[in-house]
């Protein structure tokens, strides 16, 4: 149960929320508007049920709003909405120049804020995130699964995205079981999260090598949170963003079925994209990396089929493939 000071954050942050919306439609904010209906292609039905909004470009708003309305700046301070520099001991607002995401608790609180800016000067970092606070904790929430949570558990499966508007993307083209781990890679305690409404997840992340290799150390905290991980990969180039809005979803659902692999299936063509699988060494370790995956998996049976879906498609015997794997069990204990 939240206390006292829990209840006033979520308090702040909520009003914080309604005014970067309120900022989004007001004159100030048409530029930004702008952007997000026409550059971002979203619509107002989905900027006004994800709550979006707008953090005009001075040093200051925030401050004096939030004087106007009573609330302390301490209170500000604790949610992360104030930036404080030790060095001249000044504060002024976190989030400037930027389209506001509130991120939701699974309750339907406010607990921070993801800002993309709006300028094309280079060094503003393009994402920013609410720094963690006594209600807000990275690593373990979700984006989007608020409101995505009653069509995950009633597909069993959720999409797995990176970024915001990959999640916002996908929910306005239909695809309601869209959440992502906003900044962060994927942690135990966000499938732990995810553990609660589905069984499957459904990796869906940019098509570059960064998103490669995250999907790759996914797989592992998935299999350990006791979800099994699929894969899909987009054209290269491409995040779920980018691809819904150009091809639309029917196509999107089209080219999801077709590319969605198992995760050993993604392991192995990985491996092979490596050149791992056209030497003996090589593929040798290649299974090793294979199969401690596979020894993350909890359940006997998952395991064993596993093992055998290894056995056919890398023509080795179940003999080795279970000794290999006895061996990696051995060694982690
Ligand atoms: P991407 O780097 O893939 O964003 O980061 P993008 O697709 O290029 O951004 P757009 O489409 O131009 O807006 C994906 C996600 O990673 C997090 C954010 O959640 C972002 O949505 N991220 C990225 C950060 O938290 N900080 C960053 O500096 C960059
Ligand atoms: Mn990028
Ligand atoms: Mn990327
Ligand atoms: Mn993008
Ligand atoms: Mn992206």
């Amino acid at each position: 149960q939240p206390g006292a000071a829990e209840n006033r954050h979520y308090d702040t942050l909520k009003w914080a929320g309604r005014l970067f919306n309120r900022l989004l439609f007001a004159e100030e904010g048409r530029q930004a508007l702008e952007y997000a209906l026409n550059d971002r292609g979203l619509s107002r039905k989905i900027i006004t049920s994800f709550g979006l909004g707008y953090a005009p470009d001075q040093w200051d708003r925030l401050k004096k709003e939030a004087a106007r309305s009573s609330i302390p700046a301490e209170e500000l301070s604790a949610t992360g909405l104030l930036y404080h520099n030790p060095r001249k001991n000044t504060t002024y607002d976190y989030f400037r120049n930027r389209i506001m995401f509130p991120i939701f608790s699974v309750g339907g609180n406010v607990v921070g804020f993801g800002g993309r800016t709006l300028s094309n000067d280079k060094k503003a970092p393009k994402y920013l995130n609410s720094p963690d606070s006594a209600v807000f904790d990275k690593s373990r929430v979700l984006y989007g699964l608020h409101a995505a949570k009653d069509a995950i558990r009633k597909q069993g499966e959720a999409v797995l995205v990176e970024g915001y508007m990959d999640v916002l993307a996908l929910h306005q083209a239909g695809i309601t079981t869209a959440v992502a781990s906003c900044g962060t890679a994927l942690t135990r305690h966000q499938a732990a999260l995810l553990n609660r409404y589905c069984s499957q997840v459904l990796f869906l992340y940019d098509a570059d090598d960064a998103g490669q290799k995250s999907m790759l150390s996914g797989i592992g905290i998935l299999l350990a949170g006791g979800l099994t991980p699929w894969i899909a990969t987009l054209p290269a180039g491409d995040d779920p963003d980018s691809f819904v809005r150009q091809n639309g979803r029917e196509a999107f659902e089209t080219y999801l079925s077709t590319s969605r692999q198992s995760f050993i299936d993604f392991q192995i063509s990985y491996q092979e994209s490596k050149g791992m699988m056209n030497s003996a060494d090589g593929k040798s370790q290649a299974v090793r990396e294979i199969l401690s995956t596979v020894n993350l998996v909890r359940d006997p049976v998952q395991q064993e089929i596993y093992l055998r879906e290894i056995e056919q498609k890398l023509n080795l015997s179940l003999a080795v493939l279970r000794d290999m794997l006895h061996d990696i069990g051995q060694r982690n204990r």
